[in-house]
């Protein structure tokens, strides 16, 4: 049995009711953005309808909208276990990165080094190369083990070094699904005296995330991953978001929260939020034994992704036993069923000979929503020598997805290679 009712819960998210020719469709996409819940929908329409405004009036709109800011931030601070003030919100991940990566870019001096990865999105990689060019910072990078697409340890630790000042790191992959090992990697940075920043985007919807915990510096993530609206997320430790350069307009209160925000966005964000809270109440108390160092609206998000994680991975073994019994499937990533505990439930793979475009045109014609090419993942499809032909077709479970999805994804891929 799941930790979580999957049945039970999917009927909170109206897009998984979308039919095409009389067929549900089933979404494999989760990796490239997530559904929502009709509490998301509620929050962001009640916002606009009830309390639209900016920010710091002095009428009864303004101090609507000031006050669901505030429980927004309160919200994702329990959700990444950081302090209110920690927590800034963006258009995107990758807006928020290159702010921050400009911000830490000012106190760089030629011959500066930043360490980033080949595992990693373009969006961890593209803005610290950009400073690079900029202000003549070096910029080192990780190389993967090929064979099971993981971050080679070795390799990251040759390229930290004396001069290294800051370290961008993913916590997952969004193409293979590889969680590296944030924690240890984190400990190597800081003994070399550097900053280290974590992309998240990939991880945050399918376990639970501590910045304490893992001792990072910065964490990115974005609301659509995780069964929200569009906003980035930027948490970033308290003294270090007050001492850096910040680009900002002179009146503004806040230093890294520039404009006016995306209100109805983190309305949203925050029902998402909301939403897993109540999923942790319902789902996550044979999960709170190992959790009791938390407490309240925190423990119930911890316990709500370790159901969540549960749940996923269950249905992720499900998946690959059938990927495994399609003839000339080849899969990237972990594949050994000892080792799932390394890896997020998002698989690469080719069929036989077919382009990934060509297969997953095909799975989309039969309503099943995968992905294909480099989704962003440019330097590790680039490694894999994937990236001249079409990349790899992409499938990512998150916990709303079933069985009888799985099972009929097996059945088209099989039917597709024969
Ligand atoms: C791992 C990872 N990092 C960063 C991003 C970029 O996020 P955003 O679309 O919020 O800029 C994505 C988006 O797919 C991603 O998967």
């Amino acid at each position: 049995m799941p930790a979580i009712d999957v049945p039970a819960i999917r009927h909170q998210f109206p897009a998984l009711a979308i039919t095409e020719g009389g067929r549900p469709v089933a979404f494999f996409d989760g990796p490239g953005g997530t559904q929502v819940p009709q509490r998301v929908i509620d929050a962001m329409t009640r916002y606009l309808r009830t309390m639209n405004a900016n920010h710091g009036g002095r009428f009864l709109t303004s101090e609507r909208s000031d006050a669901m800011l505030a429980h927004a931030h309160e919200l994702v601070a329990d959700f990444l276990g950081a302090h209110v003030d920690e927590v800034k919100f963006g258009a995107n991940m990758t807006t928020l990165n290159f702010t921050l990566s400009r911000s830490i870019g000012a106190t760089l001096g030629p011959g500066d080094e930043v360490v980033v990865t080949r595992l990693d999105h373009e969006a961890n990689v593209g803005p610290w190369e950009a400073l690079a060019r900029e202000r003549d910072v070096v910029v080192r990078r990780v190389d993967i083990r090929e064979e099971d697409c993981t971050l080679d340890l070795d390799s990251l630790r040759e390229a930290i070094g004396p001069r290294t000042r800051h370290v961008a790191v993913g916590y997952a992959s969004n193409a293979v699904g590889t969680i590296n090992p944030v924690a240890e990697i984190v400990a190597i940075a800081h003994d070399a005296g550097a900053t280290v920043s974590v992309d998240a985007v990939a991880y945050a919807p399918h376990a639970p995330i501590d910045v304490r915990e893992l001792g990072c510096d910065f964490l990115l993530c974005s609301a659509y991953k995780f069964y929200g609206p569009h906003v980035g997320i930027l948490f970033g430790r308290r003294e270090l978001l007050d001492a850096l350069p910040a680009f900002k307009v002179r009146p503004a209160e806040d230093r890294w929260e520039t404009g006016t925000q995306n209100h109805e966005g983190i309305a949203g964000t925050a029902a998402a939020i909301e939403y897993l809270v109540e999923l942790g109440e319902r789902f996550g108390t044979p999960f709170a034994d190992g959790l009791s160092r938390y407490g309240g609206r925190r423990l119930a998000l911890k316990a709500a992704m370790t159901a969540i994680r549960a749940t996923e991975m269950e249905l992720f073994t499900r998946l690959m036993d059938r990927l495994d019994a399609v003839p000339g499937i080849r899969t990237w990533g972990i594949r050994d069923r000892a080792r799932f505990d390394e890896r997020c439930p998002t698989i690469a793979f080719r069929v036989g000979s077919q382009s990934p475009a060509e297969t997953a045109a095909a799975l989309g014609r039969r309503g099943l929503f995968t992905w294909d090419g480099d989704y962003y993942a440019t330097g590790l499809m680039e490694r894999l020598g994937l990236a001249d032909s079409g990349g790899a077709v992409r499938v990512g479970l998150v916990h709303y997805n079933s069985a009888d999805e799985v099972d009929r994804l097996g059945e088209a891929l099989a039917d597709l290679a024969r």
